[in-house]
């Protein structure tokens, strides 16, 4: 069963086909990078304007690549939120009045949800990262889900059952690497050029608070560390060199990783029964946090499935994963989704 998906929740215009929840035809992605990267941060105006320019392109282009047409397509999956709402409102209009005219199901998907389901896509034949393991994910899991707007910690025990044990309380992991990234100077988006620095720096420099907050508890907080470091630029200004720079990229990401590396095993203590253990979202393609992870997780007694997502275009926003997501959605209750559908956006957090 072939799905198309949409998402434009933020500052990617995506559409990708999708067979059988896992399978990727398609997954094309107009980046609006360079367009944001110009005011430092994205500016909801600005990506709302270039999605409506790329998005009848990308959903072509995605069809061509796919070699579909829409009568291969037995429905449509989504992104409803949360995400950018005037980025939104462009791929629920367009998915909605595709539904309506090519009556095709509609199934609405939460962003975060997507991301989970990042792990199930692979490419037949293709380069997949972390090798050929093609077998499904064995519930229960447990989810590391850090991107820019979300972080948290979730138990999956069955296809879109989700319990959150935490959550961020402030700043998300990918906005801690951007707020710092901009601090540095060096740009947007934050995460793979201070990951990038960081390989020159000196990790054991700069001594940044790591928050844990109260004992046991499996919620992340990060502004903390973010005004730690604008302080030690502060104290630094006219000092601010090339090696200061890849020392505090270093000592930074140290930091992070570390908390969310150790939140991960605590959480592991307090569920054993789970099976594999998943990393998603944009801050999954750093491979110093895969890199923690696999090596704590080699240190324990009992041994857990370590995934990641099989290629570096599925950490970040794209729309196989919401094909991904909605093919088990719908595969469990396809009369919900009727056909000639509209979806309202939202940018509601909640997980449905
Ligand atoms: O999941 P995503 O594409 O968007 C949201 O749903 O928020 O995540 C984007 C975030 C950005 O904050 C970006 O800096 C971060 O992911 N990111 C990284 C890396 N690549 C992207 N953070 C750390 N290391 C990376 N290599
Ligand atoms: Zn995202």
């Amino acid at each position: 069963m072939k799905i198309l998906s949409i998402e434009t929740s933020c500052d990617e215009t995506a559409a990708a086909i999708v067979e059988d929840g896992r399978k990727v035809l398609a997954n094309v992605i107009a980046s609006q990078i360079d367009l944001h990267a110009k005011t430092g941060g994205v500016v909801p105006e600005v990506a709302a304007r270039e999605h409506v320019l790329k998005m009848m392109p990308v959903l072509n282009e995605c069809l061509e690549v796919a070699g579909s047409d829409w009568d291969d397509i037995e429905a449509l999956a989504i992104t409803k939120g949360p995400g950018l709402i005037s980025s939104l409102i462009i791929g629920t209009e367009t998915a909605s009045v595709i539904s309506y005219v090519k009556a095709k199901p509609l199934i609405p998907i939460q962003h975060i949800v997507g991301h989970i389901y990042s792990n199930w896509l692979y490419v037949e034949g293709g380069a997949n990262e972390g090798g050929e393991v093609m077998n499904e994910p064995e519930f229960p899991i447990l989810i590391l889900t850090v991107s820019g707007g979300h972080n948290e910690l979730i138990l999956m025990e069955g296809h879109h059952k989700f319990k959150v044990l935490g959550e961020t309380r402030d700043d998300a992991a990918g906005e801690a690497f951007d707020k710092v990234a901009r601090l540095l100077g060096l740009g947007y988006p934050g995460g793979p050029i201070i990951s990038k620095m960081a390989l020159s720096g000196d990790s054991a420099r700069f001594k940044l608070p790591k928050t844990f907050l109260e004992k046991g508890s499996l919620d992340f907080s990060f502004s903390g560390l973010k005004t730690a470091v604008l302080n030690v630029v502060k104290k630094n200004e006219g000092k601010i060199d090339e090696k200061f720079k890849a020392d505090m990229a270093a000592s930074f990401q140290e930091t992070v990783v570390e908390v969310l590396s150790e939140k991960l095993m605590m959480a592991l203590m307090k569920f054993p029964q789970v099976k594999e253990v998943h990393l998603a979202g944009g801050v999954s393609a750093n491979k110093r946090l895969r890199e923690i992870i696999s090596e704590k997780l080699e240190k324990l007694p009992r041994k857990f499935l370590f995934r990641h997502p099989k290629s570096f275009s599925y950490c970040t926003d794209n729309a196989a994963m919401i094909a991904a997501a909605g093919y088990y959605l719908y595969r469990s209750a396809p009369k919900k989704f009727k056909k000639k559908t509209n979806i309202i956006p939202t940018t509601s957090f909640e997980i449905w």
